[in-house]
């Protein structure tokens, strides 16, 4: 299968959020590996919780599952309890950290200042970072999709070099999306990431904008996942709920365009 834009290699990733211990982490990506083995068209990783990272990334050795950490803390060690450092969660087998989730935005007042920080000590552990934004249903029923998606992408990856940007991917997840299978159309994300990407060329010139990786996350399905990855500007999905199933998940991963 050719990758929907040349230059370009489609991503799905499982944001497995606080679900799943260690044993069920490692059983669900056993259970993966044989359904995701032969799937060279895209990039496949999961982001089981902390406990389940080195545990995971074990488990998915020699195959073409790789790790994410779902969050990360910008200082690389000292007395800050409770956060887990970039080099931390690379040595545990990640190569990539979700940064900026709604979630943590909405439930754990992270700010898009403390995203970019945040991505910044991703990138300096060799990790790629997935920035997430979004909007809420109020912020795009009053017609503010544009605004705050501007604004949360220019603080969110302020600091970033044009060189930064070929490493780092974008998630856009509108907040009204997410856990209420309620998904985007495709003609909905495809107008914000046209918007996101138009973003990146403005900050990181055009080039960079180009290569740029634009994943769409909310109420992602097997049933409308080939419809907003056949647009132009979606290059991936990022999976919650859907991505908890073996079976659901691999016939994300199976999508086609
Ligand atoms: P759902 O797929 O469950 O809507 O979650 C989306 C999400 O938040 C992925 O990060």
């Amino acid at each position: 299968m050719e990758s929907p834009t040349p230059g370009r290699r489609p991503v799905i990733v499982g944001n497995w959020k606080m679900h799943r211990t260690v044993r069920e982490s490692v059983e669900l990506v056993d259970r993966l590996k044989p359904l995701v083995g032969a799937s060279g068209h895209c990039d496949i990783v999961v982001a089981p919780p902390f406990t389940a990272l080195w545990a995971a990334a074990r488990a998915a050795e020699g195959s073409p599952i790789a790790i994410a950490a779902q969050d990360l803390y910008w200082e690389s060690q000292g007395a800050y309890t409770g956060e887990v450092s970039a080099g931390m969660v690379a040595e545990a087998g990640c190569r990539f950290a979700i940064l900026g989730h709604s979630e943590r935005r909405s439930l754990f007042g992270e700010t898009s200042r403390a995203v970019s920080r945040k991505a910044a000590a991703a990138l300096e552990a060799g990790l790629t970072p997935i920035v997430c934004l979004g909007e809420t249903l109020s912020e795009r029923e009053s017609g503010r999709t544009e605004t705050v998606i501007g604004t949360r992408f220019r603080q969110s990856l302020d600091g970033l070099t044009e060189d930064a940007l070929y490493r780092t991917m974008i998630a856009y997840e509108p907040v009204w999306a997410i856990g209420t299978g309620r998904a985007a159309t495709p003609e909905m994300a495809q107008d914000v990431h046209a918007l996101i990407r138009g973003l990146a060329a403005e900050v990181f010139g055009r080039q960079a904008a180009e290569q740029l990786p634009i994943l769409y996350g909310g109420s992602v399905k097997p049933e409308n996942v080939d419809g907003l990855l056949a647009r132009a500007d979606i290059d991936g999905a990022l999976v919650g709920g859907a991505s908890l199933k073996a079976e659901s998940f691999a016939a994300i991963v199976d999508f086609q365009v």
